[in-house]
Order: structure tokens, then C-alpha cells, then sequence
């Protein structure tokens, strides 16, 4: 009984280390990949900000699966995907609302303040519209500040933005920490 549980234990710990989100090799891979974007791996779109932060995310080890990836290839018949320059993706993986939709309903992420906001951790801006808001901008953290965290995001590549500076360009935002 005692080896069992010790055994269990050993397996646990190993579980748990291995899924933990690496915010180091996030942060590093948003700072690395900000100006010019990684286009061996990924394709590059005109409004590149949310393909730009899921790759930070699978980079910082959040595993892709059939609900949220990007790779190479065509989507097959019976697929829902979409594909784009020889790639294949999900719309969870490029568009604002869907990349929040998608971590928040498989408890990968969840809404935070600011504050809490880490190197790794998102923040998504919107424009009210007459009818509905329009969630237009998926960014980076890479370095946390209780009110004003350092950000880098794609579409206008930057690398040293802030969240005071898109905040006053938007009307209103959502911080979204990783909980993985
Ligand atoms: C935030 O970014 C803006 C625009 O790049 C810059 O003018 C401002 O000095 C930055 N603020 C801080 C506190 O870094």
C-alpha cells in the first residue's frame, strides 16, 4: 500500500510538472518571434494578432488539439477548418473571440485583473460597436506591472508596447490568465 501510494504520488508530480505553462519559454518565444514573425512554422495573416499569441501559448506548452491548432497541410472533407498559404487551422486559433472562447470554456485560461497578469498571460482590447463590441486585438504580457504590464502583439509588430498605450485606443479590455 505504501509503494502504491508513493507510486501514485511519483506519477502525480510527474503529471503535474509536465503540464505546467512555461511562461519563460512564452515570454521568450513572444520576444524572439515579435518583429519578425516565425514564418517556417506558421502562416502570416494581415490580422496576425491572435495566430501570433497561440503560438506564444502552444510555445509556452499548451498542446494544440482538434478544437484549437495550426499546421501545415489541407483540412480534410470532413474537417471543419480552415486553411490559409498551405496551412490548416482552427478559427479558435486566429480570431479574438474564439481563441477567448476556446480557453475559457476548456479551463486553460480564465478572466483576471490586471494585476495578476504574468509574462505569458493575454490581454484582448475592444471598439463598441452599435450593436455588438468588437474584441479586434489579442496581446502578449511579457512583463507584469500592476497597472501598466509590458506587451508585444502582431498585425503593427510590436515589441515594446504597453497596456496604458492600447488601452486608450480601445474601449475596454479583458486580461486572461493562464491556468494550466
Ligand atoms: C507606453 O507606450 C507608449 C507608446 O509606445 C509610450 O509612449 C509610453 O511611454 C509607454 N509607457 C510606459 C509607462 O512605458
Amino acid at each position: 500500500m505504501i509503494c502504491k501510494s508513493i507510486y501514485f504520488m511519483i506519477i502525480f508530480i510527474f503529471i503535474s510538472v509536465c503540464t505546467a505553462y512555461d511562461r519563460k519559454k512564452a515570454r521568450e518565444y513572444a520576444k524572439n518571434y515579435c518583429k519578425n514573425p516565425n514564418k517556417e512554422k506558421y502562416p502570416i495573416f494581415d490580422a496576425d494578432c491572435t495566430n501570433f499569441a497561440s503560438q506564444v501559448l502552444k510555445n509556452g506548452g499548451i498542446l494544440q488539439n482538434d478544437d484549437w491548432y495550426c499546421i501545415k497541410g489541407s483540412c480534410s472533407w470532413w474537417e471543419t477548418c480552415k486553411e490559409y498559404n498551405g496551412f490548416r487551422f482552427k478559427k479558435s486559433w486566429t480570431v479574438v473571440d474564439d481563441l477567448y472562447n476556446y480557453l475559457i470554456k476548456s479551463k486553460i485560461a480564465r478572466e483576471c485583473s490586471p494585476k495578476d497578469l504574468k509574462p505569458g498571460d493575454l490581454i484582448q482590447y475592444k471598439k463598441s460597436g452599435w450593436f455588438f463590441d468588437d474584441w479586434y486585438h489579442t496581446t502578449i504580457v511579457v512583463e507584469q506591472n500592476p497597472t501598466n504590464p509590458k506587451l508585444v502583439y502582431h498585425s503593427s509588430n510590436k515589441c515594446d508596447s504597453n497596456h496604458s498605450f492600447v488601452k486608450d485606443k480601445s474601449d475596454g479590455f479583458r486580461a486572461i490568465c493562464i491556468i494550466k
